[in-house]
């Protein structure tokens, strides 16, 4: 079958990241250039062994190239009170927790590739045609950086799907109400929302009504497939995760917010109700830091009290379809 789409993954792996890779490694429409790993839901180190441990798990060492990003975020950090938990460690989370410091896989020999995550971008994107979607579903550190080091990236991309951001949701910062990706490097994610490259935002207040159910996972491990059992087993993890600590959802289901971006790359009609309008970023280190804010009127109004047409910078999910994200995933995790 011919790819339809040529695609970077910028992850922090992570259990949703692993199931949007393996979602992608199994898709025959999918070209995955490479994978860039991030510091975010682990710090760097552990996020690349993460990745490179699903990569190992269904066979494709050496196949799936996968480069390490920027360790730290680009600023937030350098206050100490601001973040002062980042990166997570070997040590902070005790007991249940969604991710855990390695995922529940078998330890692998494989490395990462010698170069950078910003250098990939850079050079792959300068080479392409223009043709590359970027599907990013970690803190997007790695994208800030290349483009304030080659601004000239944002003309070669096709498009990002960005797992980022929330309205009335939240999962991190003092009041819940921040995005965990957006929050943990809330500069960066300004940077790219000003990109001018086409960008497509799945936050919280979608993934979080797109939940995937104990009876898929169930449905994933009768498969017999290897993506199917590792991602029933980051499924139910995540499940009994939010039971007891982000009572979000039914007590048998969990988001697995970063595949549904795998799912409306492959088929758009998942995004049920996408609205054009302004996002800017608070980075402002107080209550509201890290929290994404949306204008959808046409007008916006800058400091001077002047009225000017918004500049619509993103394409926001606000619905999608659950039943159809669950089917893809199944037919995906069935192949692989
Ligand atoms: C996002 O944060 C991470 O913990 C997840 O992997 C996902 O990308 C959800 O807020
Ligand atoms: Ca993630």
């Amino acid at each position: 079958m011919e790819k339809l789409h040529k695609i970077i993954m910028d992850v922090d792996t992570g259990t949703d990241d692993a199931v949007a890779i393996l979602m992608a490694i199994a898709s025959e429409k999918i070209e995955l250039l490479g994978i860039c790993t991030v510091n975010g839901n682990r710090n760097v180190e552990l996020t690349t062994d993460n990745t490179l441990r699903v990569v190992d798990y269904v066979g494709k060492g050496g196949e799936v190239k996968v480069y390490k990003g920027c360790a730290l975020p680009l600023v937030s950090t350098l206050d100490p009170a601001r973040r002062p938990l980042i990166p997570y460690g070997d040590k902070y989370f005790d007991g249940q927790e969604n991710h855990g410091n390695h995922l529940d896989l078998p330890e692998t020999e494989l490395k990462p590739e010698e170069k950078d995550a910003v250098s990939f971008l850079i050079e792959t994107l300068m080479k392409s045609d223009g043709d590359i979607s970027i599907v990013a579903v970690g803190p997007l550190t790695n994208l800030a950086v290349a483009l304030r080091a080659k601004p000239e990236i944002a003309g070669k991309m096709k498009q990002i799907i960005i797992m980022g951001g929330a309205l009335t949701e939240g999962n991190s910062g003092p009041l819940q109400r921040a995005e965990f990706n957006f929050w943990a490097d809330p500069e960066a994610a300004e940077i790219v929302l000003q990109s001018g490259v086409e960008l497509t935002i799945v936050p919280l207040d979608v993934t979080h009504k797109t939940c995937i159910k104990e009876r898929e996972a169930d449905a994933f491990e009768q498969m017999g497939t290897k993506a199917g059992h590792a991602a029933s087993i980051f499924i139910k993890r995540r499940i009994g995760n939010y039971k007891v600590w982000q009572p979000v959802c039914d007590p048998d289901e969990a988001p697995i917010h970063d595949a549904l971006c795998i799912a409306g790359l492959l088929d758009p009609s998942v995004f049920t109700k996408v609205v054009e309008c302004q996002m800017k970023m608070d980075f402002s280190g107080g209550t509201a830091d890290g929290i994404s804010v949306v204008n959808f009127k046409p007008t916006t109004r800058d400091l001077d009290g002047i009225f000017r047409p918004a500049v619509k910078n993103v394409k926001l999910v606000l619905e999608a379809n659950r039943e159809r994200f669950a089917k893809i995933m199944g037919e995906l995790v069935a192949k692989l």
